[in-house]
C-alpha cells in the first residue's frame, strides 16, 4: 500500500472516530441514512436525529411509508429540507426500484435521490467494503493541501484531478476505515484555518506543509471585480433649508428619480458653479460612502454648499428641477443615497 493510505489508516487506529451511532450495528440504510444527514451538517448535531430517526424508521420500508410531513417534521432543525424530501424520496426508490434492499453498486446507488458520486462511494466503502474514492469538502482541503493543488475545487478541471488523485491514493483493504479516516482527517485536523500539521500523519509528503502556506489551499473562488465609479454629489442649500434637486432621465441608473446634481470630477463641479451666479455662504465635505449596484460600486462624495439665493428661474422652467424643503414631503421618487443624504441633513 502507498504510504498516503498505510499513514492514513494507522492514524485512524489511534485517533479516528469509531463510536459514532452509525459505526454500530452497520447496515447500508442506517449508513445511507447517517451519509445524507452528514452531508452539510456537524457530527455533533447529527447524533440526536440520527437516533430519532432510526427509532421512528427502523428500516427503509418504514421510511417510505411514512407521510412526507412526519418525515419533515422529525427532520425540522437540520436545515437543508431538500435533503429530508429527497431522504424520503429515496427511501420510496429502494422500495419501489430495488425490492427494500439498498443497491450495491455506484451507478445505482447514485440514482437515488439525493446521493451523488461522492454520497455513493461514501456509503459503498463503509457499508458493502468496496472501494470508492471520497471527495467532500474536506478530503478536498486535505488533497489541494497536500498536492498544492491550485485553483477553484468548483472547476471541471480541478475536480477531475482531484478524484484521479483520491483514487490514486486508495488502500488495497480496510476501504470504510480509510473513507471515515479521510473524513476524520479533514474534520479534525485539516482543519480550514488551523490545520494541525505537526499532528498530522500526512506531514512528511504535504507540499504546502513544506512551503508552509496550507491555508492558501483549496484556491478560493475568484471574485468577480466590479469596477469602482466616482462621484460628487452637490447639495445647494439655502439658509431657508431648500435644497436643489433634478430629475434623472428615463434611462441608465436611478431612471426618473430626482437626485441631487452630480459631477465625475472636481474640475466638472468647478466649472458648474463658475457658470451659476451663486453666492456662497459655506462649503463643506460630507462623509463619503460607496453605493452598490449589481454591476459597479459608486463612491460617492457629498459636498454641501450654502447658498443665498436659489438658482436662476430659468433651470426651473422644464420641470425637471427644483427647490425642495427638506421639511416638507417629497413627491416623488428619490434615489437611496439621495433619501440618506436627506434624512442625515434633517
Ligand atoms: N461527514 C460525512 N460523513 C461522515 C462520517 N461518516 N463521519 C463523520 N463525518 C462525516
Ligand atoms: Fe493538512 Fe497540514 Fe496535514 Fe498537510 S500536513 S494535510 S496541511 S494538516
Amino acid at each position: 500500500m502507498s504510504d498516503f493510505s498505510t499513514s492514513v489508516l494507522s492514524w485512524y487506529d489511534q485517533y479516528g472516530r469509531k463510536n459514532l451511532p452509525w459505526q454500530q450495528h452497520i447496515t447500508p440504510y442506517r449508513v445511507w441514512l447517517s451519509e445524507i444527514m452528514l452531508q452539510q451538517t456537524q457530527v455533533k448535531t447529527v447524533i440526536p436525529y440520527f437516533h430519532a430517526f432510526t427509532e421512528q424508521f427502523p428500516d427503509v420500508q418504514a421510511l417510505a411509508d411514512a407521510p412526507e410531513d412526519r418525515v419533515l417534521k422529525l427532520w425540522s432543525g437540520l436545515g437543508y429540507y431538500a435533503r429530508a424530501r429527497n431522504l424520503h424520496k429515496a427511501a420510496k426508490q429502494v422500495c419501489r426500484d430495488f425490492s427494500g434492499t439498498f443497491p450495491d453498486n455506484m451507478e445505482e446507488m447514485q440514482s437515488l435521490a439525493g446521493v451523488g458520486r461522492s454520497t455513493a462511494a461514501a456509503i459503498l466503502s463503509i457499508a458493502f467494503e468496496q472501494s470508492h474514492a471520497i471527495l467532500d469538502g474536506n478530503v478536498k482541503r486535505v488533497l489541494t493541501r497536500y498536492h498544492a493543488l491550485e485553483g477553484w475545487t468548483g472547476k471541471a478541471s480541478v475536480l477531475k484531478q482531484l478524484w484521479l488523485l483520491a483514487e490514486q491514493h486508495l488502500p488495497a483493504s480496510r476501504h470504510r476505515d480509510y473513507t471515515q479516516a479521510m473524513m476524520d482527517l479533514g474534520a479534525t485536523l485539516c482543519t480550514r484555518t488551523k490545520p494541525r500539521c505537526n499532528d498530522c500523519p500526512l506531514q512528511a509528503g504535504c507540499i504546502a506543509h513544506s512551503q508552509g502556506n496550507m491555508t492558501d489551499y483549496p484556491t478560493p473562488k475568484k471574485k468577480k471585480l466590479i469596477p469602482k465609479r466616482h462621484t460628487i454629489m452637490l447639495i445647494l442649500q439655502t439658509p431657508q433649508q431648500e435644497v436643489f434637486m433634478q430629475k434623472r432621465p428615463p434611462t441608465g441608473i436611478w431612471g426618473g428619480l430626482w437626485c441631487f446634481p452630480q459631477f465625475d470630477t472636481q474640475q466638472d463641479l468647478d466649472d458648474y458653479l463658475q457658470t451659476q451666479q451663486l453666492s456662497t455662504l459655506t462649503s463643506k465635505m460630507l462623509t463619503p460612502f460607496t453605493h452598490i449596484f449589481s454591476h459597479f460600486r459608486l463612491h460617492i462624495q457629498p459636498l454641501i454648499i450654502e447658498v443665498e439665493s436659489p438658482l436662476i428661474a430659468s433651470v426651473m422652467e422644464d420641470k425637471q428641477s427644483l427647490w425642495y424643503n427638506i421639511n416638507t414631503e417629497f413627491e416623488g421618487g428619490l434615489a437611496t443615497p439621495v433619501q440618506q443624504l436627506l434624512n442625515d441633513l434633517i
